[in-house]
């Protein structure tokens, strides 16, 4: 989906909207009903629920308010697919999605299809004034829903690996990858100084993008590409999970507390000490797959994140530092295969093939200003105890990320596809 000015014309919205929906009923191809309805954790919710919540979300900021004589699929679907909105009412708790049987499956299609119909006639009918107001946040749904489907992706990985069967969501096609592998890591130093950083206008932007403003950035240096697994895996073998001294004080209670020894998915064939020898596989949307140590390391939480940073004299980015040096590029060139849904070039694109984890809070830019009506929970909201990614990752839908996209989560997640580069300061 392209992110132009243009989006706002009745004709791209409508063909935007097509797209987008399209790639959700595209990702669930060859799932069966039951795999759709699994909720692994709370954090995490079922496939159904994320295609019945992102038609919700055109009901309910669209068509309720917007569409006139609109009638809504079941009135009842107004609380159980309601996410977060305090201002729309109530909602069915959030780590029991997984046990709605019903609506089943096929209700939840007959629900999309309702409010697709109803999105073409309200595009093609409204008045201009209706339209000018309804235009920007039908917009928004369409972002909204591609942030879930990467979400579907993700909950999905988390909800199989936990199955011993090892499922696979579809079968792998082999990885384009360069034959050399990747480059030795090389550091870019960058000036820094007085930079302007969030969306600089002109196609579409979260409010939590905005507004642009300046930010002085010391003299740094970036890696030229993401950490690997193998890089990783010297992280490991030299004690990482050991050495308290590299880890924040969260980060080592986690590590006691969870037992981590690993990235997320690692699957080692001795239990007892991972690291060495390497894990064989690791899991994969697409099943077990052979460990490759030259693919970046992903599926870590940021406390990991850091203490890999810190073995290997570094740090994390800022998420100012991350954006200044991304900015230089045209929209992040991220893959999408769904042959190979895992991040397997660590240089391949600007913004990488896995999310960064930054250092930084995510926390409102001076003016932050939410954005008006219910929408305005879809962000400001947030802005506690959660701290910034940037870039992009191999299940980040097409044209959805910039260099200013914001992505969010807390620093002990790890079932996105989080990985690092490491950054510096200048000598
Ligand atoms: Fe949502």
């Amino acid at each position: 989906m392209s992110t132009t000015e243009d989006d706002l014309s009745r004709e791209a919205l409508l063909r935007s909207c097509a797209a987008v929906r399209a790639l959700s009923a595209a990702l669930t191809e060859g799932l069966d009903p039951e795999d759709q309805a699994l909720q692994s954790m709370p954090d995490a919710s079922p496939t159904k629920w994320h295609l019945a919540h992102t038609s919700w979300f055109f009901e309910a900021l669209v068509l309720v308010p917007h569409a006139a004589g609109y009638r809504a699929f079941d009135e009842r679907y107004f609380e159980l697919f309601n996410s977060y909105y305090e201002s729309l009412g109530p909602r069915h708790p959030r780590p029991m999605r997984g046990l709605l049987s019903r609506p089943t499956l096929a209700e939840v299609w007959r629900y999309r299809r309702h409010v697709d119909e109803a999105l073409r006639q309200f595009v093609q009918s409204a008045g201009a004034s209706t339209w000018a107001a309804a235009a920007p946040v039908l917009r928004l749904g369409l972002q909204h829903e591609q942030q879930h489907q990467e979400l579907m992706l993700t909950d999905l990985k988390h909800a199989f690996s936990l199955n011993p069967l090892r499922p696979a969501w579809r079968p792998a096609t082999a990885p384009a990858r360069a034959p050399a592998g990747p480059s030795p890591v090389q550091w870019r130093p960058q000036a820094g100084g007085l930079v302007a950083l969030g969306h600089a206008g002109g196609g579409f932007a979260f409010d939590n993008e905005l507004p642009r403003h300046p930010v002085w950035l010391a003299p740094y240096a970036l890696a030229t590409r993401l950490v690997s697994c193998g890089e990783y895996l010297d992280f490991m073998r030299d004690g990482g999970y050991r050495r308290p001294e590299l880890w924040l004080s969260d980060g080592w209670a986690m590590v006691q507390a969870q037992g981590w020894r690993a990235p997320a998915y690692w699957l080692f064939d001795e239990p007892g000490a991972p690291g060495d020898p390497a894990p064989s596989q690791v899991f994969t949307l697409h099943g077990p797959q052979p460990f490759d140590p030259q693919a970046p390391v992903c599926h870590l939480s940021a406390y990991e994140a850091a203490a890999c940073a810190a073995w290997a004299g570094a740090r994390l980015p800022t998420e100012g530092e991350l954006e200044h040096a991304l900015a230089g590029t045209d929209a992040p060139d991220l893959r999408y295969d769904p042959g190979w849904m895992q991040p397997c070039q660590p240089g391949a694109a600007p913004a990488g093939e896995a999310w960064q984890w930054t250092r930084s809070a995510y926390a409102p830019y001076p003016g932050f200003r939410p954005l008006p009506g219910p929408a305005a929970e879809y962000n400001g909201k947030f802005m506690v105890n959660q701290l910034v990614l940037r870039g992009g990752s191999c299940a980040t839908s097409p044209g959805h990320a910039r260099p200013s996209y914001r992505n969010f989560f807390p620093p002990a997640a790890r079932w996105q596809f989080s990985g690092l580069r490491l950054a510096r300061d200048a000598a």
